[in-house]
């Protein structure tokens, strides 16, 4: 594994895991932060670890095979976790923890076309339940296409790159990453950018949030606390792009808003400088935390399908939450 643990004394300071509690690692990874929590929870302890990588799972449960704290370890996604919960009779948890995106291991070497700088097949997605980029790419309208690039990557050329890739796929198959970064390239001025970051950036981080439902997926987690945490658990959550973070950020308020989190850090937690040079990864992380209080003071609210639209209504223009419910809707709203 190549992958280092972000923010590794941060996270743990906010999750505060002691001995005997339970916690779980919804993004196992690397493991890193995962076996710092084990650390902490110690023999007594309990600790589920989920990651729809399985190449993940598997590394983490022969690293800690030895280990005589109660391990559970599972590929599967984080939406997953109150059916694991529940199927496992493993109680509600002392603390969640969420360390979003994917790992270094899975850019370089999963194989699945997360990277840009490899040629490799146009799949996009970290399981096969979702539709791969490839076929999204054929089965997406023109302004469908160039409404998920500009909403989730902020990309300004959206509607020429979303026209270009319609254009090749009549001429050709998009089957690659290199296919797909050679249309973007035709799409846009050659001085975009101008070498800040590779053109084909946004397009791609846009594309691998819509294939793999990574917004949804957090909304879930919000959804489904109170199957998940004890009253007084911890809650972090780390986020890599601004769409994310403000995301997280706006599901943490809506939820503190109702009474169900108390916010632990109202300004943001940022990598230092001397972790942002020796792992570059980290530079653009930023994690939030909050307690859950599983005390809604008004039962009457709950946090419902319309409540996240309100909270789609509260991002900043342009921004959406593509959910289950807008894609079978209004998914272009
Ligand atoms: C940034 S890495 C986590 C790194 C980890 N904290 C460590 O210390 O090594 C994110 C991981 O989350 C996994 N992942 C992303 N979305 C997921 C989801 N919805 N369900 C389960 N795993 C997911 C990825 O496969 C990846 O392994």
């Amino acid at each position: 594994m190549i992958h280092k643990p972000v923010m590794p004394r941060e996270v743990l300071e906010i999750l505060a895991p002691k001995s005997g509690e339970f916690f779980v690692d919804g993004t196992l990874g690397g493991g890193g932060h995962a076996e710092l929590i084990l650390e902490a929870i110690g023999d007594e302890g309990k600790l589920l670890v989920v990651d729809e990588d399985p190449k993940a799972v598997k590394e983490f449960e022969e690293r800690n095979k030895d280990s005589r704290a109660k391990i559970f370890a599972v590929q599967d996604n984080f939406t997953n976790i109150p059916a694991i919960l529940e199927s496992r009779g493993l109680g509600k948890a002392d603390g969640l923890f969420l360390d979003l995106g994917l790992s270094s291991d899975e850019i370089e070497y999963s194989g699945r076309g997360f990277t840009f700088q490899k040629n490799e097949p146009l799949f996009m997605t970290l399981s096969d339940r979702y539709t791969p980029v490839r076929t999204l790419l054929k089965t997406l309208r023109e302004d469908e296409l160039a409404k998920i690039i500009r909403d989730y990557s902020d990309e300004k050329y959206a509607g020429a790159i979303a026209k270009e890739i319609k254009k090749t796929l009549k001429q050709k198959n998009i089957d690659t990453t290199f296919d797909l970064r050679e249309s973007i390239l035709r799409a846009i001025p050659g001085n975009y950018e101008r070498g800040r970051i590779d053109p084909a950036t946004r397009s791609f981080q846009a594309l691998r949030i819509y294939a793999n439902h990574e917004f949804e997926n957090i909304e879930s987690v919000f959804k489904n606390l109170e199957k998940i945490l004890k009253s007084g658990a911890r809650l972090a959550i780390i986020s890599f792009h601004s769409g994310e973070d403000r995301l997280v950020k706006n599901l943490m308020r809506a939820t503190a808003q109702i009474g169900l989190l108390k916010l632990i850090n109202k300004k943001i937690i940022e990598t230092t400088e001397e972790e942002a040079r020796a792992n570059p990864r980290s530079r653009s992380a930023k994690l939030r935390a909050a307690i859950y209080t599983g005390t809604n003071p008004n039962p009457n609210i709950k946090l419902t399908n319309s409540h996240y639209l309100e909270i789609n209504s509260c991002l900043p223009a342009g921004r959406r939450v593509i959910s289950d419910y807008s894609r079978d809707n209004n998914r272009t709203q």
